[in-house]
């Protein structure tokens, strides 16, 4: 079947949903998702939004642009973060006035609470500037944004798989997907095709991002040639639960808890005394591997099981119920224990990817170290790379990125759209998919992906994880490879058409080693340590070297780097202590 529509979104985020409204106002829109949009993983993303406000202490853009590009370790594209920052402010209120329940000041303002690397007056202390609706900012995003786009009539497919891109030269002309309730292929020819799948932190074994997270835009992308940005720098958020990664928000640390070793001992007070447990995570999660290394962790039944507490116990019951109300009741079902009386078992957990396809400040996706644009082609949210993260995000920048970027996206493609004809598709432009199905599906014998999926996560927590050496990352780059090709003769189980999740889960599979591979790769290639990227092997930050983009390009079995040069038009990169 063949769809036609001016801009079709996929992913039904934050940043897809936003991009759908602004692009609803002036084009037909048509938004594809493969879940149900509101089970979209911004609805995890639990602490705070971040603008400079200034509703409950002093606070300015230009202090919150410093943090987010000292944060990011001076990877950060300058301008972008200064965009990123200056639109917050009325991108909250936007919210706000769309009708987001924030938490509330005695006087009646948006509350504002502290995180992590956020601070005054370039680096003095920390600010509160995260505006927040209890530890549910992100699903309450997601609630409002949902609603706003049923307003303004858009088309919704829910629970349709994107599969491919369809292409002419430099110019995207629509997507290919599978409906999940027929097993059908459905063509949709579009004048503009957003992607805003979100992250993929599914190709590591313990992560705090949902079933879902398995990158289809960046690997659709990545399979049509165009190169991914900065895949080496993958977030590990300190507190996600012990064993299970799921995530214990940051908003803890912001309102007051505190991390501490198995001698009780306030270990941060060792590595990062002016932020203390609100330094950035890269920071705070190597410290506490440190610890865990120096055997100071809390010794679990297993050796390897050796985890940290995160104390809570100080807030009192009141803020806990008030203002943490999800992660009480977290700790009550995936630990039996009340925060309020015993202290959490964390550990660092696999959260957010700052690489992605690469853009520009407008959502236009990019396919090179110059610049040169993918006409029709867009992408917002965690699966792009503007780049306002650089090395290492700060948390609740991610809610600001997918809604500022995602609203800029949809705006631009508004307009963009009203400027050309819609393309002509055909049957034949499924003709890629058809054949990668019919080969998954083809009922010969094969093996299940499973195993595949659990090499690919384990091989990569152990080897491309928060501590890195040239050894391990090579051994993971030829292991990929290899479970590349056994990828090859995966065969799908279930012969049935209908909600066929078997087949879904073998198209994420291969779309994950894909991911995998260019980011094994790409942190090989990067021989500094810089935000996430810590290399026990070359542990200083070389700029001279290393001041730059990673663009990795898939060419069959092996990926290409090139580079891409650094927005330092603000700050001078300095080194960072905190
Ligand atoms: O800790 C958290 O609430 C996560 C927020 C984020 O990743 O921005």
């Amino acid at each position: 079947m063949i769809h036609q529509f001016d801009t079709v979104i996929v992913g039904s985020g934050g940043a897809g949903l936003y991009a759908a409204l602004e692009a609803s106002e002036r084009s037909k829109t048509a938004v594809l998702s493969k879940l149900y949009p509101i089970r979209s993983h911004t609805g995890a993303a639990q602490g705070g939004i971040s603008a400079a406000l200034g509703n409950v202490e002093e606070d300015k853009a230009e202090w919150h642009a410093f943090d987010t590009v000292k944060g990011g370790d001076y990877l950060v594209d300058q301008a972008a973060a200064k965009i990123l920052t200056e639109e917050a402010i009325q991108a909250v209120y936007d919210l706000e006035n769309r009708g987001l329940p924030f938490n509330r000041t005695p006087e009646g303002k948006i509350d504002q609470r502290r995180f992590g690397g956020h601070t005054r007056n370039f680096g003095e202390g920390p600010v509160r500037r995260a505006c927040y609706a209890a530890d549910r900012t992100g699903h309450m995003i997601l609630q409002t944004l949902y609603q706003q786009c049923i307003k303004n009539e858009v088309a919704f497919f829910d629970e349709f798989q994107v599969v491919d891109l369809i292409m002419t030269d430099t110019t995207c002309n629509g997507v290919v997907a599978v409906e999940l309730a027929t097993g059908e292929l459905h063509l949709f020819a579009a004048k503009a095709v957003l992607f805003a799948t979100g992250g993929f932190g599914r190709m590591f074994k313990i992560t705090s991002n949902a079933y879902a997270n398995t990158g289809d835009g960046p690997a659709v992308c990545a399979r049509k040639g165009i190169p991914l940005m900065d895949m080496e720098f993958f977030q590990f958020h300190p507190t996600g639960i012990m064993g299970l990664g799921i995530l214990i928000s940051e908003a803890v640390r912001g309102e007051g808890g505190i991390l501490r070793n198995r001698d009780g001992h306030r270990f941060m007070e060792d590595y990062s005394p002016t932020l203390l447990d609100l330094a950035p995570r890269d920071i705070v999660a190597r410290s506490m591997l440190t610890e865990v290394r120096a055997g100071k962790g809390i010794r679990g039944d297993r050796k390897i099981d050796d985890y940290l507490h995160l104390d809570a116990t100080h807030l009192g019951k009141e803020t806990l119920t008030t203002k943490l109300p999800d992660i009480s009741s977290f700790c009550q079902t995936y630990l039996g224990i009340d925060p309020a009386d015993s202290p959490i078992p964390v550990l660092p957990t696999a959260h957010y990817a700052m690489g992605g396809i690469p853009t520009d400040v407008h959502g236009r996706v990019i396919c090179d170290g110059q610049g040169t644009i993918v006409n029709g082609l867009y992408a917002a949210g965690e699966c792009a790379c503007v780049s306002v993260h650089g090395a290492n995000r700060l948390g609740t920048n991610s809610l600001l990125d997918l809604v500022v970027f995602g609203r800029r996206a949809g705006i631009h493609i508004g307009d963009y759209v009203k400027q050309i004809d819609m393309p002509q598709v055909s049957a034949a432009d499924a003709a890629d998919a058809q054949s990668w199905m019919a080969r998954l599906t083809d009922g010969s014998p094969g093996p299940h992906g499973g195993r595949i999926s659990e090499e690919m996560q384990t091989l990569m927590m152990e080897k491309v994880g928060i501590y890195r050496t040239a050894s391990e990352m090579a051994a993971a780059v030829d292991a990929l490879q290899a479970l590349r090709e056994r990828y090859q003769t995966v065969r799908v189980q279930d012969s049935g058409k209908q909600f066929n999740t078997d087949l879904l889960e073998v198209i994420e599979l291969g779309n994950l080693l894909d991911l995998s591979l260019i980011t094994a790769a790409s942190a090989l290639n990067r021989q500094e340590s810089r935000g996430a990227h810590s290399r026990e092997d070359f542990p200083e930050r070389d700029d001279d070297r290393w001041l730059k983009h990673t663009l990795a390009q898939l060419a069959g079995d092996i990926v290409r780097l090139s580079d891409k040069p650094v927005d330092t038009s603000i700050w001078e990169p300095k080194p960072r202590t905190y």
